[in-house]
């Protein structure tokens, strides 16, 4: 008979199996580090967590402005406003090159983590395996913590950091119910070609495996490359789910504005989980959003210039130092393996991170936590202003020299 402490029982009565699965999250943990730092006075050039420093252009924030002085008093569509709906579903017909889709398929959520939530809680069951490549961010083993899915991962290559398409489909197996793909990728910047991800789309189609494709980075692609959404190829698979965002392209983060589209009876099921939890994303956001997609593109072109010029001269920053880094093709990450440095004292990069955090007021993340391969990694984002960047990159080629 095992005798446990009254401390053991009470944890053990008041908190649910499935919570007690989720791997908690160092990303947010750290963000509620670094307030807390900051909140005594001392700065930290933050590089941590994926956030555009600038906020959403004037004529979205106006929109949110405007729409709270015609305050409404009811609950609205849960699967979100007609208006919106529509305008998402076009832009998502001209990006998948004319492939329909209409507002009935598209689902406004709060952010896309909400929706890659109520979407895997549609689709996994206890015991289903979802596949992704490894390194991935890290709410996916969050929310299959939750749901009750298993997470099966493949590494993508460790010096190149691309992903290799065969090794992935070759570990589709019966157990497979969905693999989750993340392109342009966080934490690892690869991005999937056109033939890539219609290789993917076919082949999961093929053996009834569903394709849910978080392209919430589809407007930050390098060198004047196109993205090719996974939804291109839904006119043929009722098994493609598209996970899009406002967070990263339009600098609304604060929003909690994200959606998802699928094919009929998929969506049906995802909306009814919208309506157990959230029931509808505020009207008012909405209006934020309707704004966004009706207004000029200007911004996101000009953001995609900022990050190109950002990456480029980062990379040439490491280069002068001895950290080699590959090239992201988009996102807005760089993903440095720290094994050719002189780091000594630190014996992975949870360390690295920490010290760096403690010695020189900068924060990144750790490899480790896009998946246990990858401790030899950090993570940071270039989504920082340019001066406080540029700083920062100086004090890792610093901090990497003794
Ligand atoms: C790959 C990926 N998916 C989803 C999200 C969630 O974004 P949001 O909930 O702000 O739309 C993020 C945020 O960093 C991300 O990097």
């Amino acid at each position: 008979m095992v005798i446990m402490s009254p401390q053991a029982i009470d944890q053990q009565k008041e908190i649910s199996r499935r919570i007690a699965r989720v791997p908690p999250s160092i990303m947010l943990s750290l963000a509620d580090k670094i307030r807390q730092i900051e909140s005594s006075g001392q700065k930290i050039i933050d590089l941590s967590l994926g956030q555009p420093e600038v906020p959403a252009p004037n004529h979205i924030s106006k929109a949110l402005q405007d729409s709270l002085l015609n305050p409404q008093t009811s609950y609205s569509s849960s699967a979100g406003s007609a208006e919106l709906r529509d305008l998402i579903a076009k832009d998502l017909s001209t990006r998948s090159k004319g492939v329909g889709t209409s507002s009935p398929e598209v689902i406004v959520t709060s952010g896309s983590k909400h929706a890659l939530f109520i979407t895997l809680l549609s689709l996994i069951d206890p015991g289903d395996q979802v596949l992704v490549f490894e390194p991935y961010f890290p709410p996916y083993a969050e929310i299959l913590g939750l749901v009750g899915g298993e997470l099966k991962t493949v590494p993508i290559d460790f010096e190149t950091l691309e992903a290799d398409i065969d090794a992935f489909l070759s570990a589709v197996s019966a157990k497979t119910k969905a693999v989750l793909l993340n392109y342009p990728n966080n934490p690892a910047g690869w991005t999937l070609s056109q033939s890539q991800v219609q290789k993917i789309v076919s082949y999961c189609t093929e053996r009834g495996v569903y394709v849910i494709s978080d392209e919430i980075y589809d407007h930050i692609v390098f060198e004047g490359k196109s993205h090719t959404t996974a939804w291109s190829y839904s006119s043929d698979s009722k098994y493609v789910v598209h996970i899009g965002s406002f967070s990263k392209t339009y600098s609304m983060v604060p929003y909690r504005l994200g959606f998802v589209a699928a094919r009929s009876k998929v969506c049906d099921a995802i909306l009814k989980a919208q309506r157990a939890t959230v029931t509808m994303v505020s009207p008012y956001i909405q209006s934020a959003g309707i704004a966004a997609l009706k207004g000029p593109q200007d911004f996101v072109k000009s953001r995609l210039a900022i990050y190109e010029e950002r990456r480029n001269k980062c990379l040439d920053i490491l280069k002068s130092s001895d950290l080699v880094c590959p090239k992201p093709s988009g996102a807005f990450y760089l993903f440095i393996p720290l094994l050719n440095t002189n780091h000594r004292e630190c014996h992975d990069a949870f360390d690295f991170a920490t010290k760096f955090l403690d010695q020189y007021k900068v924060a990144v993340l750790p490899g480790g936590i896009f998946g246990d391969k990858w401790r030899e990694y950090i993570r940071m984002s270039f989504a920082t202003a340019d001066s406080q960047l540029y700083e920062a990159m100086g004090k890792l080629c610093e901090f990497c020299k003794f």
